[in-house]
């Protein structure tokens, strides 16, 4: 698992400004979005950051008088006076050293809070943008795991390193004049020691970010063991099939991989600054023995000698941290820009056509599928193929067919969830694509196969149907008695208002699979849509609850487009027309009593049913 990039030895002088700008292209937008997380709050903060610069070097001053004046009160020369003006001054430097460096603190942090608020925000708003077919593919899950990463790692502390490079930078160019007094010989010294380390550590953080890169995906799978091991849902089937430790392998492998690789590049970092910092001592050496020489000439004060060795040893570590911070933001640079691609995907993976106009169809459309085909992305397999099938406004269909039929995906096609990859939906004659998604999809009600259970309230869980009337008790009371889970919710300890779940709550009440999905039908039921699909919505229903689902179906969809998928062919009846789906494709279609007579694939289904029962 080791870093297989190599890197050419010789660059042009335009391959590095490519290389330099592609790390740093992220910068602006990154200024920008730290610019706008809190103007005054920056601008103070680069005031105090100036401030902090500056203090060393005013701290040097006061100091090489004080040991000056001192001497000359010692001589005669001086008043004592004197030397405790220099004293005070040089406390109160200090003093304002102090002051100054927990301002800067206190106003970073507040200042990587705005900046943390704003991009997670970001980030999460623009997860909830994305197309579903974003979420099919492993690529885009390692790409959301390194721009997580990138938010929790990398932004802050980069930030910080800006937030402390320009002080850094005032000190450097501050102490330069103080050095350079001595000779310009020594900064110029002093700046080559520390180059050599610095492009020893950049070099090795590139290499080590593309080694990093091509182990997300290990990352995710090692998550995705351990959240298996440690968590409820897998808990059961682990234990009951002992699966704890081939799980436990699985995960210590792929751990043992990434531990091996990550030892390796620690390693690797070990050399580079052991060669780095040997380097950088050597150069220092130098200087201190140039600053020797200078000393033996004698032409400096004695209080200009005591702190022209420290205003050396400050200068050299203050460019070192300063180069430092400027190779760390570069490394850090390759992670924000893993964010900015993140955030930019919402854009690049818009439908091509952009004009879609909010439009209210008319209240009960008629929906039409037209040589419909599509293959999930990613994928070459068409699910749907050449699909024709018209939906009249307030006509009840029902999709009946085997596993792996297409059912499901035929109604998030319609939905709009997905995008035909060939033919189009027309909504009233319009093609589905020209509408806004957002309005098309208020106009619909969809009790999903593999329905949600929100860790929320009872009420919440039905007002999120249609959040205008989440907080409305008669609505929710009434979506709840159609589909049946009113009777349950009455008998829970805090009826709508009881948590549900334990992960969050002390208190929390776990419910059935059926109770759950009686709850995921009266979420559709509350929002009172033109369009209603069901995709088996009675799996996990018991007998008499099932029929009485089927009973306030047929009241609730009385007048609406409506599609009900169902394995319990007994229920297709209810609808004014049976489809029948077969390898993406509509083999039948008719009332019960002409499929029966058909004689086809629904007859052979529904005999095979029936035969239970008799
Ligand atoms: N997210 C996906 N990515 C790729 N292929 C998928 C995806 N979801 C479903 N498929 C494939 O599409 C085909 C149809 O799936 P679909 O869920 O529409 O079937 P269905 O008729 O609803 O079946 P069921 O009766 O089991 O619910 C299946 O072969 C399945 O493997
Ligand atoms: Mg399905």
């Amino acid at each position: 698992m080791s870093s297989q990039t190599s890197f050419p030895k010789q660059r042009t002088p335009g391959q590095m400004l490519r290389a330099l700008r592609g790390n740093w292209g992220a910068l602006p937008r990154l200024l920008l979005l730290f610019w706008q997380s809190g103007r005054k709050e920056v601008m103070f903060l680069l005031v105090v950051s100036l401030a902090t610069g500056v203090a060393p070097v005013v701290q040097l001053v006061f100091l090489r008088h004080l040991i000056d004046s001192a001497l000359s009160f010692i001589n005669g020369q001086e008043r004592l006076s004197m030397v405790l003006v220099w004293l005070v001054l040089l406390l109160l430097a200090y003093i304002a050293g102090i002051f100054l460096l927990q301002t800067e603190h206190w106003i970073g942090f507040g200042v990587q809070e705005l900046l943390k608020a704003r991009i997670q925000e970001r980030l999460l708003k623009n997860a909830g943008q994305l197309p579903l077919g974003q979420f099919e593919s492993a690529a885009y899950y390692d790409q959301l795991e390194r721009a997580q990463k990138g938010v929790d790692n990398q932004i802050f502390s980069t930030l910080a390193f800006m937030v402390q490079t320009p002080a850094t930078f005032f000190s450097i160019v501050s102490l330069l004049f103080y050095v350079a007094l001595g000779s310009p010989l020594f900064p110029c010294l002093l700046l080559i020691g520390t180059l050599l380390p610095l492009t020893m550590i950049i070099r090795h953080h590139k290499q080590r970010y593309l080694a990093e890169r091509k182990l997300t995906s290990d990352e995710r799978r090692l998550n995705y063991f351990e959240e298996m091991l440690r968590t409820r849902p897998a808990a059961a089937e682990l234990r009951l099939f002992h699966i704890q430790e081939h799980f436990l392998q699985l995960r210590r492998h792929i751990f043992n991989g990434l531990r091996d690789h990550r030892l390796q590049q620690e390693r690797k970092l070990v050399v580079t600054s052991i060669i780095g910092d040997v380097g950088q001592t050597l150069t220092l050496g130098l200087t201190l023995f140039g600053v020797v020489a200078l000393m033996a000439a004698g032409s400096f004060s004695l209080g200009a000698y005591a702190t022209y060795f420290n205003a050396v040893i400050q200068f050299q570590q203050f460019l070192f941290t300063f180069l430092l911070d400027i190779a760390t933001i570069d490394r850090d640079m390759h992670y924000i820009q893993d964010i900015f691609e993140y955030l930019d995907l919402v854009q690049s993976s818009q439908p091509p056509n952009g004009n879609r106009k909010a439009q209210q169809t008319p209240n009960v459309p008629a929906i039409q599928f037209e040589q419909v085909s599509f293959s999930y992305p990613g994928t070459e397999h068409p699910v749907l193929r050449n699909l024709n099938l018209r939906i009249q406004a307030g006509e009840r269909i029902a999709l009946i067919g085997e596993n792996g039929a297409g059912k499901s995906t035929l109604a998030k096609l319609l939905l709009g969830l997905y995008q035909p990859t060939e033919g189009r939906i027309l909504v009233n004659g319009k093609d589905l694509r020209e509408l806004d998604f957002t309005s098309w999809r208020t106009q619909c009600a969809m009790v999903f196969q593999s329905f949600m259970r929100y860790q929320v309230t009872t009420r919440e869980n039905i007002g999120f149907g249609d959040l205008r009337q989440l907080t409305h008790e008669p609505a929710i009371r009434s979506a709840a008695l159609k589909s049946g889970a009113d009777e349950m919710i009455q008998r829970l300890p805090q009826q709508y208002e009881t948590p549900l779940g334990k992960a969050y709550d002390e208190n929390g009440q776990d419910l059935s699979g059926g109770q759950w999905q009686k709850l995921a039908l009266a979420r559709a039921y509350l929002r009172n849509a033109a369009v209603l699909v069901l995709d088996e919505p009675t799996a996990a229903l018991d007998a008499r609850a099932e029929v009485e689902v089927y009973r306030q179906f047929r009241d609730v969809s009385h007048g609406k487009s409506a599609l009900l998928i169902s394995h319990r062919l007994g229920s297709a009846r209810l609808a004014d027309r049976i489809i029948v789906l077969e390898n993406g494709h509509i083999v039948e279609e008719g009332t019960h009593s002409e499929l029966l007579t058909h004689d086809g694939l629904y007859a052979a289904m529904f005999k095979i049913q029936a035969h239970w029962y008799q």
